[in-house]
C-alpha cells in the first residue's frame, strides 16, 4: 500500500492504456460541442427555474397574473417541464456523453460538425416548442407538449445528428472492451429516438393516447434521463476515487434488467385508469421487478465507494455524484412503493408525485449533471474553478433546497391524499391542508434558483477568467486520505490512479 502521488509529475500517465497527452487530445476533439451544450443547458436551467418558481407561486396565489394567457398555469407548467427536461437535463447529458465516449472508446469524436449542427437544431426545437406552448399551442400530452410538426422534427433531427457522430465514433473505437458507461450512453441514443417518435405520431385515438403518453414519458425517464445519468455516475465514482468499479458483472446485470423491466413500467402512471387490467397489472409487476437493477446499481456504487466516504470532503464531483447515486436508489424504492395499488390510491393526484419526480429529476439527474460539470469544465477550459466558496454554496443550497422541496411535498401529499379519500370532508379541505407545504415548496424553489444562479455565475467567471488562475484545485487535500490497495488495477476502460484523489480539477491529472 502506498500513498497516492501528489503531483502530476508523480502520477501514472495511463488511463486504460492512454497517455495523458492522448487523453487530452480526446477531450479536445469534443471541446467546442461540449461547451456549447453546457452553456445552453445552463441558460435553460435558469429559464426553467424562473418558470418553476412562477408555477409554484401560482399554486399559492391562484388569481395572481392570470390576465395574460401565456402566464396562466396551464402554459407555465409545461414550459417549466420542457425547459428542464429537454433544455437543461438533456443538453447537459448530451454534453457529458460527448465528453465521455471518446475517452472510453479511445477514439476522437468523429464528424464533429454533425454534433455541432445537432445541438443547434435541438436548441431551435426548444425555442419554437416552448414559444408555441406559451402561445397556447400544444399536443396536449404530458411530456410531449412541444408541437409535433413545428418543434419535434428539429429535436429528432438534432438528436439524430449527435447520435450519428457518436455511433461513428463507436465504429472507430480502439478498445475491444466496452465499459458499462458506454452501454448506458449509447443505449440512450438508440432508445430515445424510438420512443420519442412513437410518442409523437399523430395516429392514436381515445385511451390509446394515454397509454402511449405514459409509455413514452416513463421510458424517457428510464432510457434517457436515467441511462445517461448512470453512465456518468459509473464513470466518475471510480475515476475520482481511483479504484475500479466493484463488479463489472453486476453493472451489466443492472443494465440488462433495466432494459427489460423499465420498458414495461409505463402503465403504473395510470393505475385506476380506463385501461385493460392486464396492462396495469403487468406494469405493477414490472415495477416490483425493478428492484433487481436498482439493487444491482446501488450495491455496485456502494461497494465501490465504501471505506472512502471521507473523500466527499475533498471532491465536489464526488459530492454531487454520490448524492445523485443515493437519490437514484431512494427515488426508485419510493417509486416501487408508489406503484402498489393501495399506496397509489392514496398518493395519485397529490403533491407526493411531484415530490417523487423532483427526487428523481433533481436529486438524481440534476445532481449527477452538476457533479459531471465540476469534473469536465476544468479539463475543457484549462482553468481551475475560481472559488471553492461558491462551490460549497452551490452544493449546500442545492442539497438543502431539494431536501426541503421533497420533504414538504411528501408530507403535504399524504395529507392531501387522506383528505381526498375521506368522503365525509369537502374536496376543498384537500386543497386547504396543502397550503403551508406549498409555501415551503416555493421557498425551496427560490433556494434552488439561488443555487443555479451561483453555479451559472461561477461557470461564467471560469470561462472568462485568464487561464491558470489557481495553482491548486479547490478543496485540495494536502495529504490525501485515499490509499488504494496495491493489488487494485484501474477500472476497466476508466480509471487511472489520480494524482490526488480529491480534486475536481483538470490540470493535476488531466
Ligand atoms: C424503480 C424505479 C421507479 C418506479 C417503480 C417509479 C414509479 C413511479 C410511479 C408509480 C409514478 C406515478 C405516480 C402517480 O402518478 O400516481 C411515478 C411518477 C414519476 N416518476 Fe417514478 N419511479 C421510478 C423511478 C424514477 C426515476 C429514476 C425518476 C427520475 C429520473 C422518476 C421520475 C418520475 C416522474 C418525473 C414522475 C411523474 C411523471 C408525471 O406525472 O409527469 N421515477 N414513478
Ligand atoms: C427551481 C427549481 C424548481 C422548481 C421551483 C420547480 C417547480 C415545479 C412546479 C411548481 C411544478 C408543477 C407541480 C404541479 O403541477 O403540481 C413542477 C413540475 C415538474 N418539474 Fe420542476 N421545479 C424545479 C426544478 C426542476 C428541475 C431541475 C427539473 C428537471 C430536471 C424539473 C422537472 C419537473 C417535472 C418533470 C415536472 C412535472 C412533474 C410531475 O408531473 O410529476 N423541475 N416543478
Amino acid at each position: 500500500m502506498g500513498r497516492i502521488p501528489m503531483s502530476t509529475a508523480d502520477a501514472p500517465v495511463h488511463d486504460g492504456g492512454l497517455t495523458r497527452a492522448e487523453r487530452a487530445a480526446l477531450d479536445e476533439s469534443g471541446r467546442p460541442v461540449v461547451l456549447v451544450c453546457f452553456v445552453s443547458a445552463l441558460v435553460w436551467l435558469l429559464l426553467g427555474s424562473l418558470f418553476g418558481d412562477v408555477a409554484s407561486l401560482k399554486m399559492n396565489l391562484p388569481d395572481w397574473a392570470n390576465q395574460w394567457g401565456w402566464l396562466t398555469f396551464g402554459r407555465i407548467r409545461p414550459v417549466h417541464l420542457n425547459m428542464m427536461i429537454y433544455g437543461w437535463a438533456s443538453l447537459a447529458m448530451i454534453g457529458v456523453a460527448i465528453w465521455l465516449l471518446p475517452r472510453l472508446l479511445h477514439a476522437p469524436l468523429q464528424v464533429r460538425g454533425l454534433a455541432v449542427a445537432g445541438i443547434a437544431l435541438w436548441n431551435i426545437g426548444l425555442v419554437t416548442g416552448n414559444g408555441l406552448i406559451l402561445a397556447g399551442r400544444t399536443n396536449g400530452m404530458e411530456w410531449l407538449e412541444m408541437d409535433r410538426y413545428l418543434s419535434a422534427p428539429w429535436l429528432v433531427l438534432g438528436g439524430g445528428l449527435v447520435g450519428l457522430s457518436l455511433f461513428i465514433t463507436m465504429a472507430r473505437r480502439r478498445v475491444s472492451h466496452l465499459y458499462v458507461s458506454v452501454w448506458y450512453a449509447l443505449g440512450a441514443f438508440l432508445w430515445f429516438p424510438l420512443i420519442y417518435v412513437t410518442g409523437m405520431l399523430p395516429i392514436y385515438h381515445g385511451v390509446e393516447h394515454a397509454a402511449v403518453n405514459w409509455f413514452y414519458a416513463h421510458n424517457a425517464l428510464g432510457f434517457w434521463l436515467t441511462a445517461i445519468s448512470l453512465a456518468a455516475i459509473y464513470y466518475f465514482i471510480p475515476k475520482v476515487l481511483g479504484r475500479p468499479v466493484f463488479s463489472y458483472q453486476l453493472s451489466l446485470i443492472g443494465f440488462w434488467a433495466l432494459a427489460f423491466f423499465y420498458s414495461l413500467n409505463g402503465m403504473h402512471h395510470l393505475i385506476g385508469g380506463p385501461l385493460p387490467s392486464w396492462m396495469i397489472a403487468t406494469s405493477i409487476v414490472a415495477s416490483l421487478m425493478m428492484i433487481i437493477p436498482v439493487l444491482a446499481v446501488a450495491v455496485n456504487h456502494h461497494m465501490t465507494i465504501v471505506g472512502r466516504f471521507a473523500a466527499l470532503r475533498y471532491s465536489p464531483t464526488l459530492r454531487f455524484v454520490v448524492i445523485a447515486a443515493m437519490a437514484y436508489t431512494a427515488v426508485s424504492l419510493q417509486g416501487i412503493f408508489t406503484a402498489l395499488v393501495k399506496v397509489n390510491r392514496l398518493t395519485h393526484f397529490t403533491h407526493w408525485t411531484i415530490g417523487h419526480s423532483h427526487t428523481g429529476v433533481y436529486g438524481f439527474v440534476t445532481m449527477a449533471m452538476f457533479g459531471s460539470m465540476y469534473y469536465i469544465l476544468p479539463r475543457l477550459t484549462k482553468r481551475e474553478w475560481p472559488s471553492d466558496r461558491l462551490i460549497r454554496w452551490h452544493f449546500w443550497l442545492a442539497l438543502g433546497g431539494i431536501t426541503l422541496y421533497v420533504v414538504a411535498l411528501s408530507i403535504g401529499g399524504v395529507l392531501q391524499g387522506l383528505a381526498m379519500n375521506d368522503t365525509s370532508q369537502p374536496f376543498s379541505n384537500s386543497v386547504i391542508v396543502t397550503m403551508p407545504y406549498l409555501w415551503v415548496r416555493t421557498l425551496a424553489g427560490l433556494i434552488l434558483t439561488t443555487a443555479h444562479l451561483v453555479f451559472a455565475y461561477h461557470v461564467g467567471w471560469m470561462l472568462t477568467a485568464a487561464p491558470q488562475t489557481r495553482l491548486l484545485p479547490p478543496w485540495h487535500e494536502p495529504w490525501p486520505i485515499i490509499v488504494p490497495p496495491a493489488d487494485e488495477g484501474p477500472a476497466p476502460g476508466v480509471a487511472s490512479w489520480p494524482a490526488s484523489g480529491c480534486s475536481s480539477s483538470g490540470r493535476w491529472r488531466s
